[in-house]
């Protein structure tokens, strides 16, 4: 454990950049080590689930490696070639990982074992379990779908049409990254749309993969296998969940005037900026480019006065890991915030909808828990309390349960007290670092 407590510092100021995003950097390595030849990836975030994902790759066959200047070199085995590993795959904290990858098993005739932490293994994989084994993989799991789990991939599989019953970008990768090796059609139908950088990815890719938007805005995306992939060279934009974190802090610490730059905005990801935006925060698009083939910017935000709103349960999926770091928002905001249609929350790194609540009212926040959501009522500006001396809010493992309880503390009298800040490299490993950057800024220590 390494307990941190975080305190009132003063405005947010100046610059600071987002490392990459998390989600595209796990795709970039997966595809890349599908490809033949060598692919390149810039901006790659260097944070303990995308190493997971790499040593992974890593251990089918792939070589992966980094330059002194932070580019990643892949050498793909093509699609088809992934070999047996000779050990369990340690996934760590990440369900990305384990959830894509036993897409990438389930194709291919290789028997493959995963493992992970204490959070991770509380997790549920049936859901990438059930489509998986239509397509004819087998599986041993522990109780209720969990890890350790061995998976025994087939080939050729059978292409299946999957219509998604969870609203989660990971089960649709997972079909459509088994769908790569196996030939023929594979169909994922997706009544809500979640994000969408793996099917930009792999069309960037040169896989044959079609979206069709229906009336009522159900997605069907086909991709045909056996497909060839193509390799190619990624410059990764900033993480907006990342992002997230400075964002909220600027907008809740009085005088704040930060600028963060290179923060990805895929309609699919960015909804937390409108709900804020909504809400009453400054937040002003820069400089509006493309990295990558996502849209970027540069974000300069003016700490606000926030009003409590309705959350449209509609925005759950573009803004799905930022719920912890709005409900600090909300806390902070005049009137009550109402959040409903985030059961999913429950099953993230740790039940965020309980942890988030314990951790609030912990800080002195006013909190109701719901079955789907949190009511939270607002100090209207007032800094949180704080937590008592020898009280600490239990972060489960949870990265963003501690960064977003660290915001917290930014507005708090006395300070946050947080069990456990390791987690945090998990995604964001220089969030102190930033954190101290834009903390100091404004008195020029920096
Ligand atoms: C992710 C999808 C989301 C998100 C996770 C990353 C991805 O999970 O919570 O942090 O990269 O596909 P679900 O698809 O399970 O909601």
């Amino acid at each position: 454990m390494r307990p941190r407590r975080f305190t009132a510092t003063g405005p947010l100021m100046g610059r600071i950049r987002v490392p990459g995003d998390k989600s595209i950097s796990h795709r970039s390595i997966m595809l890349g080590a599908l490809a033949v030849g060598e692919t390149r990836v810039t901006g790659l975030l260097e944070g303990e689930d995308v190493l997971s994902t790499a040593a992974a790759m890593r251990a089918m066959g792939a070589t992966i490696e980094r330059d002194a200047d932070g580019t990643w070199h892949v050498h793909g085995v093509g699609v088809g070639g992934l070999l047996n590993p000779r050990e369990a795959l340690d996934m760590g904290n990440s369900g990305t990982s384990t959830r894509l990858l036993m897409g990438l098993v389930a194709s291919h005739p290789i028997t493959a074992t995963f493992i992970g932490d204490a959070s991770l293994s509380k997790r549920p994989m049936g859901r990438v379990i059930d489509p998986l084994s239509q397509m004819g993989a087998t599986f041993t799991a522990a109780p209720g779908g969990r890890l350790p789990l061995t998976l025994q991939g087939i080939h050729p599989a059978v292409p299946i049409r999957y219509r998604l019953p969870v609203a989660s970008a990971q089960v649709k990768s997972a079909v459509l990254l088994a769908g790569l090796n196996t030939p023929g059609v594979t169909t994922v139908i997706e009544p809500v749309p979640t994000r969408d950088h793996s099917e930009r990815m792999l069309k960037g890719f040169g896989a044959d993969l079609q979206v069709e938007v229906e009336a009522d805005g159900t997605r069907v995306i086909r991709l045909t296998g056996e497909a060839e992939l193509k390799p190619q060279v990624i410059d990764v934009p900033g993480d907006p969940s990342s992002a997230a974190f400075f964002v909220v802090a600027a907008l809740i610490v009085p005088g704040s005037d930060l600028v963060v730059e290179n923060v990805g905005l895929n309609p699919t990801r960015a909804a937390l900026f409108d709900v804020l935006r909504q809400m009453g925060g400054s937040i002003e698009e820069l400089d509006r480019r493309d990295v990558g083939g996502e849209p970027v910017a540069d974000l300069r935000v003016r700490a606000s006065a926030l009003t409590g709103i309705v959350v449209d349960p509609a925005v759950v999926p573009s803004m799905v890991d930022e719920f912890p770091v709005l409900f600090v928002a909300a806390a902070l905001a005049q009137g009550s915030t109402v959040t409903t249609g985030i059961e999913e929350l429950r099953v993230k790194e740790s039940d965020r909808i309980a942890v988030m609540r314990a951790a609030l009212e912990l800080a002195g926040a006013r909190v109701t828990e719901t079955e789907d959501g949190l009511i939270i009522d607002g100090t209207g500006g007032e800094p949180l309390p704080g937590t008592d001396d020898g009280a600490a809010v239990a972060t489960h493992l949870d990265h963003r349960i501690a960064m977003s309880m660290a915001v917290a503390g930014l507005a708090s009298r006395r300070g946050v007290e947080v069990d456990d800040t390791r987690p945090i490299a998990t995604s964001f490993p220089v969030f102190e670092n930033l954190l101290e950057t834009a903390t100091t800024a404004a008195t020029g220590t920096a």
